[in-house]
């Protein structure tokens, strides 16, 4: 077993999935994730609900992904943690979980901030990811954010704009819950979008001075849609489902295009790297894969494992905080608004 590299443990619990990982230099020996179907039932991620579920879930699957590496627990260099962003009940989860375990193994601790992780996997030494160089023009389209960023090292991060709303993952999955569809709906809207038609239904795209975004418009024209058209016939979404999503998916795609089109020409950046779970959504890798020759992109897609939230990105940044000795400390406080 790889006797000279550094062995991380990473734990990820910002929102509704509770992940562990373990990492040996850049390499990803395991990758574990429970999700938490309860949310299904409501509709969305209840908070107090996810710190319960990883309450119950962190320790089995911190265990599966020491057994899955073939990892004793003692062989271990580090421990990582997400600080943040997030929210603040999940978070404390894991980070006090990634505290105790820190003090009884005696093993330094690497706080990391959850957005800089999602961008971070494309430095995982794997088959299939090739890494980019930097500055890079980095994006994270999540449930949560939706962020364009000056990546000018590992942890040297501007961002240049953001949503003034919705985050577009929101987008996805409140439009879905309009139509019935359960939460999280961005894959579901994702697949029912493939055999419908991207033109049958239009719907505003934001002209947004500077290089922020906005989602809530497109959300609230969608939903007023929806109504008016449920009126004169109720099974107005059952007969235009796939049309439907294959039209809010369009939408909500190009929003982003658009402005991530405009940031690259204004910072000169031809090296476009997605992270976060939005980064699965085959409509946008479609679009920005087309643009690798009109615009000479070089487009850095994610495995569609390491899209959605998972601890193997907590571990590929904690490695480069380990190699600078950065480590954190047993006092630091999870950050529910942790900025870059
Ligand atoms: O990064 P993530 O797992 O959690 C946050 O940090 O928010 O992202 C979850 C989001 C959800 O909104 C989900 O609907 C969306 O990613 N998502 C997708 C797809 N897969 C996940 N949205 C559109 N198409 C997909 N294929
Ligand atoms: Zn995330």
């Amino acid at each position: 077993m790889l006797p000279n590299l550094e062995l991380i443990l990473a734990i990820e619990s910002s929102c509704d999935d509770t992940a562990a990982a373990v990492l040996s230099g850049r390499k990803v020996l395991s990758n574990c994730i429970a999700n938490q179907s309860i949310h299904k039932t409501y509709g969305g991620v209840v908070p107090e609900l996810a710190s319960r579920a990883h309450q119950s879930k962190i320790i089995p699957v911190v265990d599966q992904a020491l057994v899955q590496a073939n990892i004793d627990k003692n062989e271990l260099t580090a421990i990582a943690y997400t600080q943040g962003p997030g929210l603040m009940g999940s978070l404390l989860v894991g980070g006090a979980f990634a505290k105790s375990l820190a003090i009884a193994l005696n093993l330094p601790l690497i706080p990391i901030n959850h957005m800089q992780g999602h961008l971070l996997v494309h430095f995982i030494e794997e088959e299939g990811i090739e890494t980019p160089q930097f500055p890079f023009l980095g994006v994270t389209v999540s449930g949560g954010h939706t962020q364009l960023v000056l990546v000018k090292d590992y942890f040297k991060m501007e961002v240049l704009g953001t949503t003034l709303d919705d985050a577009i993952g929101e987008a996805f999955d409140k439009c879905g819950k309009r139509m019935g569809l359960d939460y999280p709906s961005g894959p579901q809207i994702d697949k029912l979008a493939r055999t419908g038609n991207p033109n049958k239904f239009n719907f505003p795209i934001p002209n947004m001075k500077g290089f922020n975004v906005s989602y809530s418009g497109v959300k609230t024209a969608f939903t007023n849609f929806i109504h008016k058209e449920t009126q004169n016939n109720s099974n107005f979404i059952n007969e235009n489902l796939n049309d439907l999503c294959a039209s809010l998916q369009y939408t909500l795609v190009q929003i982003i295009l658009k402005k991530i089109e405009q940031v690259a020409k204004a910072y000169n950046l031809n090296q476009i790297v997605i992270g976060g779970g939005v980064a699965a959504n085959s409509e946008l890798r479609n679009q920005l894969s087309n643009r690798k020759q009109s615009h000479q992109w070089k487009v850095f897609l994610p495995p569609l494992k390491y899209t959605t939230d998972n601890a193997a990105m907590i571990g590929i940044a904690a490695f480069y905080k380990l190699q600078e000795k950065q480590f954190g400390a047993i006092t630091d406080t999870s950050q529910a608004r942790l900025k870059y």
